[in-house]
């Protein structure tokens, strides 16, 4: 069986549009795919150690599984949940790794441009964090890798990495993740959802935006995520329609009643054409996305802590099989065992 795998860092609360544009898809695949392909959700905790965590880690990542399991991901026997710490051949997989990229694939890596830039003090973890996610994805051999635009960069190197290992020993060591492109396919993807600011619709909806009206936050009080929508950014044209270039605000309000209604962008857009009323639409879209977040908040109440620690056991039982398996292949081929 092939292997869809994916993770979402954790360092602290999720906007409504990682939600919306990230988690909601995944889930999506995982239950569209859970009977013929091993699904892989794990926790990089790792990877968000690299940088300043918001809150206490541990409940962070406790939350973010109760985020998928609230977002409707069904556990059947497929389905492995697992946090990267608790796999030790991630770490020790990176090692190696390590010794086979270099210095200057790394350095041209955005994400790691886009960190470091003007910086004095880069953390190492930095630069080698996409070697890291090479091996949480090489070690299970998985096919389908679904991420974010930003980073595909990572999935290419993640290709070249397993090629060089390849060619090295002459033998299939490790079975390359699909290319990009092929991914986007597969998961059916236009690569356009991307939930913008409220304030600023030309840019994405992001956590460290510094003006609260501008995001909405999956912990914030439903009614004041209702006034953040009746408060954002449109424009003077007087056209409900959808035109992310022309009319990213409106066109951004639209995406939104869409997805937390769980109903296709084209049918709200037909909904709305030729209505000229920005006012009905937002107070539209604050009632759905005040209802969505009342809906989602009271079912996270409800998951115990205890199914989650019941899945992660399951789950790093069958993680750390898998993984030392492959981790011991790869050491034989070293010459280190
Ligand atoms: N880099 C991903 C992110 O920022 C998280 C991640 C780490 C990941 N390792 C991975 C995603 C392996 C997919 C596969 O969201």
């Amino acid at each position: 069986m092939e292997t869809i795998l994916t993770g979402i860092r954790v360092n602290g609360e999720l906007t409504l549009g990682n939600f919306l544009g990230a988690l909601v898809p995944m889930v999506r695949l995982a239950n569209a795919h859970n009977k013929n392909h091993n699904i892989n959700i794990f926790v990089p905790d790792l990877h968000t150690i690299i940088s300043d965590v918001d809150g206490d880690l541990q409940k962070n990542i406790i939350k973010s599984i109760k985020y998928y399991l609230a977002a409707g991901l069904e556990p059947n026997e497929n389905v492995y949940i697992y946090r990267q710490s608790h796999v030790s051949a991630h770490s020790e997989l990176n090692w190696i790794l390590n010794c086979v990229a270099n210095m200057g694939e790394l350095s041209r890596m955005t994400q790691f441009k886009e960190k470091s830039e003007g910086k004095e003090h880069v953390g190492v973890g930095i630069f080698d964090y996409p070697v890291l996610m090479a091996a949480d994805i090489l070690l299970y051999d998985a096919k389908y890798v679904p991420v974010g635009e930003d980073q595909f960069q990572h999935i290419e190197l993640t290709r070249n990495l397993a090629i060089r290992v390849n060619n090295r020993f002459d033998k299939e060591i490790f079975t390359l993740p699909a290319k990009t492109l092929d991914q986007a396919k597969f998961m059916g993807l236009d690569g356009g959802l991307r939930i913008r600011d409220l304030q600023n619709p030309e840019k994405k909806m992001s956590k460290s935006s510094k003006s609260e009206n501008s995001k909405i936050m999956l912990s914030d009080d439903p009614k004041v995520a209702a006034k953040k929508i009746m408060s954002a950014t449109t424009d003077s044209e007087a056209n409900i329609k959808y035109d992310m270039f022309n009319q990213p605000g409106i066109s951004n309000l639209l995406q939104i009643e869409a997805l937390v209604n769980n109903v296709p962008l084209q049918e709200v857009i037909s909904t709305w054409a030729g209505e000229s009323r920005y006012g009905d639409l937002k107070q539209k879209v604050a009632e759905s996305v005040q209802t969505f977040l009342e809906t989602f908040q009271a079912k996270l109440d409800l998951i115990p802590d205890d199914i989650v620690y019941e899945l992660l056991e399951a789950g790093e039982n069958y993680a750390n099989k898998v993984a030392s398996a492959k981790l011991s292949t790869v050491q034989k081929a070293f010459n280190l065992r």
